[in-house]
């Protein structure tokens, strides 16, 4: 199950693969088919969106044959990831004409970035909703039925569905998504999440922790804070207390040890010491920072607009090992991006050389339109150029991913039990706080999902550590 969940997961950050949601267990007049494509966020959205719908009579179905509504969260990171989009919505065009009465709906950052176009492109399209307007869905959907197309793409500056408690769908029962904020400041220039989720804006701590603590008492042992860039969360409260990020996850740490607590994602900008102290102080906020760097080298990284420098990124990964010795880091590489040389694509490989990241996602750059790159620069990167280096930083990264899962034969972890194991139903599979995958016999002990036992591993693949229960 863990490692479905990581594939899951893995291939979302791809911005290609979708899960259906989860058969809903109450019974609902009308029924909607969710598929979630990009990112954690978008995931977390399709729950919030979820819970919108129930209290409209809705409920969710992971058979398209039985619905009355179809609706794509879609992701624009990358080409690719409109292209799988734009696929998948041909194929619904001949459900939609078995079934005339049905609504076909697009939601999330394609839903931003093409707007009204999409009704007119994709003639099977009914309804166009962005990220910050699911609230108007239901008037959206009732408008629709009278027979017109609708659109809200409105973004807000003040949005963060904080009183909407999430339809928790697609999990585990044991992990799930709380989202911290919402839209991003930064504007590197590469990117379309800027435009496609606009501003920056951080939700209300009081109901981040309840809705922490609501997920703890369903028996949930893992939650995962999630914003385009965490480190920059601050709140304001009404009697003018100031929550920053570190704040924040020290509340969340303080419901209970058993509690697992993860945070995606890092700026190598905004992430402090102060930061890294909270995580060292508390056991159960895991020893894992994803970290994106995009490129090693100053000048690409300025020309991305990312505001750091090579030298800057490499020190904050050495507090990160001096304040957590045992840390996990991974991290995001774009390569080709416009004008980078052979020269400063091997800095993105010295780089990579001296930081030995764990895990890491890796790219070739995708010019988006409307982004400040698309404006200002050309991508004049050849792509067989950018998939040669691409290859190289994979082959890189790969070698040092089996450094870094033989470095843990011998070691104890702690592991929470997600489930069985996908591979056997005789095994366990859970994570260390490191964030790798960790399979195990089970044994005579009664255990269950969310339990924690001390592991010791004995042989490791280049993704998976396989070791013993002991003590
Ligand atoms: N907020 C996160 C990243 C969100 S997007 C951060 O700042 O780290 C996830 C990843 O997609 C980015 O880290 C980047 O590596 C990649 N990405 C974004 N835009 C891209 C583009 N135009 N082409 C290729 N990869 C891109
Ligand atoms: Fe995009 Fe940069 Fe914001 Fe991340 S920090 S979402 S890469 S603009
Ligand atoms: Fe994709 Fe939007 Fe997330 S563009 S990566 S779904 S913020």
């Amino acid at each position: 199950m863990t490692e479905v969940l990581h594939k899951v997961v893995d291939e979302l950050r791809q911005g290609e693969a979708y899960l259906p949601f989860r058969e809903d267990p109450n019974v609902y007049a009308k029924k909607f088919y969710i598929e979630s494509y990009g990112c954690a966020m978008n995931f977390s959205d399709s729950e919030i969106v979820a819970s919108i719908l129930h209290t409209e009579g809705f409920g969710a179905t992971r058979n398209l044959d039985e619905a009355d509504l179809i609706f794509l969260n879609t992701c624009s990171i990358r080409e690719k990831a409109e292209q799988t989009v734009r696929a998948r919505l041909h194929t619904f065009k001949k459900l939609k004409t078995e079934k005339p009465g049905m609504l076909i709906g697009v939601l999330g950052c394609m839903a931003e970035r093409l707007k009204a176009k999409l009704l007119d492109e994709e003639k099977l399209v009914d309804i166009v909703v962005g990220p910050d307007a699911y609230r108007s869905l239901p008037a959206l959907i009732t408008e629709t039925e009278g027979g017109q197309k609708s659109v809200n793409v409105l973004l807000s500056r003040d949005e963060t569905y904080a009183d909407i408690s999430p339809v928790r769908l697609v999990s585990n029962g044991i992990a799930g998504y709380v989202s911290i904020m919402r839209g991003c400041n930064n504007m590197c220039t590469f990117c379309v999440v800027p435009f496609t989720r606009g501003r920056e804006r951080s939700r209300d701590a009081v109901s981040i922790v309840a809705e922490s603590q609501s997920l703890f008492d369903a028996g949930y042992r893992e939650v995962t804070l999630l914003g385009q860039n965490v480190d920059s969360y601050y709140y304001t409260s009404p009697d003018g207390e100031e929550v920053r990020f570190e704040h924040l996850l020290e509340r969340v740490a303080q419901i209970s040890p058993l509690l697992r607590v993860r945070f995606s994602t890092s700026h190598p900008k905004d992430i402090t010491d102060d930061v890294l102290h909270t995580m060292a102080k508390y056991h159960n906020i895991c020893k894992y920072i994803h970290l994106p760097v995009q490129s090693g080298n100053t000048r690409i990284l300025a020309h991305m607009n990312r505001t750091y420098t090579r030298e800057w990124y490499l020190h904050k990964v050495k507090r990160i090992r001096a304040i957590m010795p045992d840390c996990g880091i991974s991290t995001d590489i774009i390569t080709g991006f416009c004008s980078e040389t052979e020269e400063e694509h091997q800095d993105t490989l010295s780089l990579m050389d001296l930081c030995r990241f764990d895990m890491a996602y890796m790219y070739s750059y995708s010019e988006r339109p409307g982004t400040l790159a698309a404006k200002r620069y050309e991508d004049d990167v050849a792509e067989d150029v950018k998939k040669r280096r691409l290859t190289e930083i994979i082959e890189l990264q790969h070698s040092h991913q089996r450094v870094s899962y033989q470095a843990d034969l011998g070691k104890t972890f702690e592991v929470m039990i997600e489930g069985e194991s996908k591979r056997s139903e005789n095994d366990w599979s859970g994570r260390s706080t490191q964030n790798k995958v960790v399979v195990f016999p089970k044994t005579d002990q009664p255990l269950k999902k969310g339990d924690y036992v001390q592991v010791k591993i004995s042989s490791a693949t280049s993704a998976t550590l396989i070791g013993e229960i002991v003590g």
